[in-house]
């Protein structure tokens, strides 16, 4: 059973801050979300299992503990999750990336599938869905949704930087396997399905486009 993880630590709901206003420009609106990626990437990844082995030390032999069992993949939601990869990859450098392109129809706000490209070996992966913007929830529903049904996936975590408890609650019903890591739960949709206060378009401020 997986659950809501509101992660409220103060390195993270500062940079949050940053990324809120609207006068923070798409250099340091990028770089910010990178920074709150990997941050949240270090305490979603807090349960993976790890193994002792045995290293030389310049002094010993010592004991130490390293990564074990399920190796990881990321998957972003294109196209704002592709600025959460980045910094998530320097910090586990042996995970595979998967890319799951989806767009919100403007009249509708349901998602339309474009692109969806997987590691082989995906299904006997730990795969973290990264999106900065959990809205509707019909997004990361039809990402996890794909990834189930389509490739096997078994073990997925959703991480998003600002959720809608309308999104949470969608993820929460859908999949209630899937573990779901936020650095915000914010008040509300508004009538364009977009999230209150929550920060804009995540996709434009972090590529420029509007
Ligand atoms: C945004 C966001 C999520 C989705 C969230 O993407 O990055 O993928 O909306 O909304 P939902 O929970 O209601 O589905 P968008 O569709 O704007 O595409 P983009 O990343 O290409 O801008
Ligand atoms: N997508 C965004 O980028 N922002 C929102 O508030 C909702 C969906």
């Amino acid at each position: 059973m997986g659950s809501l993880h509101v992660l409220e630590h103060p390195l993270l709901q500062h940079k949050l801050s940053i990324l809120r206003d609207k006068d923070t420009g798409v250099k340091e609106f990028r770089e910010i979300v990178g920074e709150i990626s990997a941050l949240m990437c270090y305490e979603a990844t807090r349960s993976l299992p790890t193994k002792e082995v045995e290293v030389e030390t310049p002094i010993a032999k010592a004991k130490v503990r390293v990564l074990a069992g399920k190796k990881m993949a990321i998957v972003p939601i294109l196209r704002a999750g592709l600025g959460m990869v980045d910094s998530m990859i320097n910090l586990v450098p042996s995970a595979k990336v998967g890319h799951i392109g989806l767009y919100r129809d403007p009249k509708t706000h349901e998602p339309v599938e474009y692109y969806c490209k997987m590691p082989p070996d995906i299904s006997e992966r730990q795969v973290f869905i990264v999106d900065p913007m959990l809205a509707t929830g019909g997004s990361a529903s039809a990402a996890i949704q794909i990834l189930k049904e389509k490739y096997g996936c078994k073990n997925i975590t959703l991480m998003d930087i600002i959720a809608a408890p309308e999104g949470v609650a969608v993820i929460r019903a859908e999949h209630p396997d899937v573990d779901i890591f936020v650095a915000a739960v914010d008040e509300k949709l508004n009538e364009n399905a977009y999230i209150v206060p929550g920060l804009g378009d995540a996709g434009d401020r972090i590529f420029g486009t509007k």
